[in-house]
């Protein structure tokens, strides 16, 4: 595979779905092995779940972060972050490209790492495994500070988002199904505002906007096309 002249480009932003963490050994949602074959998000990843037995869904992300928590970033993350001026927006919530070095990642659906208190709005980071469970402003019940179903994006997170995509001129979107709205209309959204756009995928994700696409996966194409 030939390298990608990025050089050319003035804003390259990178566009990231859980197939970017896949040859980290975090497993991705849909697809072989995916977490939803095995867990139902109803029971585990939205909001009335948590109501419902709060215990159930902080032990279900208690195992993803002790399993997260042995993995390792891969040759691609590392690619993703030897290019300090582009930009990367994500789906993940595994927090892989900032210990992969980059700094700047604007996480559309939150973070295994931060924990939220929405009766008083007090966030804070925590990279343990397990969940603090007590407000230590206002005593209130923390939840991780994860976009779960049926949450709204953060608006202010999604400004930066778009902003970054409409201002790129390349758009390279690895390892994401696009089902999931709105982060499925970005590759849309950069396509529109003129950008060159990319798909890194084994199985393709159909989606019209791309000008190429690879299909291959994230460790092995990233190396070879920023090399
Ligand atoms: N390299 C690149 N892509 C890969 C690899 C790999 N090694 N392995 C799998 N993939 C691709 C799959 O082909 C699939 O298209 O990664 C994609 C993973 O799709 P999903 O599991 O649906 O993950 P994602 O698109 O990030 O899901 C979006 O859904 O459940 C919600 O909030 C969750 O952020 C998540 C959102």
């Amino acid at each position: 595979m030939e390298r990608l002249q990025h050089e050319e480009f003035t804003s390259i932003v990178f566009f990231t779905g859980a197939g970017m963490s896949a040859e980290s050994g975090v497993p991705t949602y849909r697809g072989k092995g995916g977490i939803w074959k095995d867990y139902d998000y109803e029971e585990y990843a939205c909001q009335d779940a948590f109501e419902r037995d709060p215990d159930k869904v902080l032990e279900f992300h208690r195992i993803r972060r002790r399993s997260v928590l042995l993995c390792q970033p891969h040759e691609g993350h590392r690619v993703i972050a030897s290019i300090p001026e582009a930009g990367i927006v994500t789906q993940n919530i595994d927090g892989m490209h900032q210990r992969a070095g980059s700094e700047e990642v604007i996480e559309l659906h939150g973070s295994l790492w931060r924990l939220r208190c929405p009766e008083c709005g007090f966030r804070k980071e925590d990279f343990g495994e397990v969940y603090e469970k007590k407000c230590s402003e206002c005593g209130g019940r923390l939840r991780p500070d994860i976009i779960w179903f049926g949450d709204m994006l953060d608006p202010l997170v999604m400004q930066n988002a778009s902003t970054l995509i409409k201002n790129c001129d390349l758009f390279i979107s690895i390892g994401t199904s696009g089902t999931v709205w709105p982060a499925a209309g970005y590759p849309d959204l950069a396509k529109r505002s003129g950008a060159y756009c990319i798909e890194i995928n084994p199985e393709p994700s159909g989606a019209t906007a791309y000008d190429r696409v690879i299909e291959g996966s994230a460790g092995e194409v990233l190396p070879k096309l920023f090399h």
